[in-house]
């Protein structure tokens, strides 16, 4: 499957799926790594992976539309097959969805439906959770309210901190992410 990874910061995500595509354990051939954020830490991973890199915010366009209409043209150019979102921090509009809807996931931090939208480790603290984890989802007009593929949880330790949760959130996306891609380009395959 020909994919492109959109994310917005550090990319630790990024590249640990185009780790697996190196060491094999991700059957899928990566396009390209756009950003919507100048100097964003996922370019630079894209370079350490060979990958290219296209950055362009929606500021350089005069509507939603247009900025979609130019990551379309990419994804068009490439014959990217399925978008993957990184940490991608925007809403996805109509002209992205038309084309990728179905083939277009997102991993969250916390197990949806709870703690959508912005900073849900934090949310998930101060509301006193015992239990948070990761979710990879289908990609919908909604903030994190598309169709789930795959969770896991996690118990959250009393006293833990916002960053302790973070570190281990984050390994569990890592492992899950790619795992998961793996099943999804596989079943998506299947449907060719
Ligand atoms: C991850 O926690 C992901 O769940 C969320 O944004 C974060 C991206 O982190 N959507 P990174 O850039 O992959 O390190």
């Amino acid at each position: 499957m020909r994919f492109a990874i959109f994310a917005s910061g550090s990319g630790s995500n990024a590249a640990r799926i185009l780790q697996a595509v190196q060491s094999g354990d991700l059957e899928g051939v990566p396009q390209f790594v756009f950003s919507d954020r100048k100097g964003a830490g996922v370019l630079f991973k894209a370079e350490q992976y060979n990958v290219t890199a296209y950055q362009f915010s929606p500021k350089e366009y005069e509507s939603k539309e247009e900025y979609e209409e130019a990551l379309l043209k990419l994804l068009k150019e490439h014959r990217v097959e399925w978008v993957v979102l990184a940490g991608y921090m925007r809403l996805i509009g109509d002209v992205l969805l038309r084309h990728y809807e179905g083939r277009m996931v997102n991993i969250h931090p916390s197990l949806l439906p709870s703690y959508p939208g912005l900073d849900a480790i934090g949310q998930a603290i101060d509301d006193g959770a015992t239990k948070s984890g990761v979710t990879i989802h289908y990609v919908d007009r909604g903030m994190d309210t598309g169709p789930i593929i795959a969770q896991q949880s996690l118990s959250i330790e009393r006293g833990e901190t916002k960053e302790q949760l973070t570190t281990r959130i984050q390994q569990l996306e890592h492992q899950l992410y790619p795992k998961t891609l793996q099943r999804v380009f596989k079943e998506g395959e299947a449907y060719q």
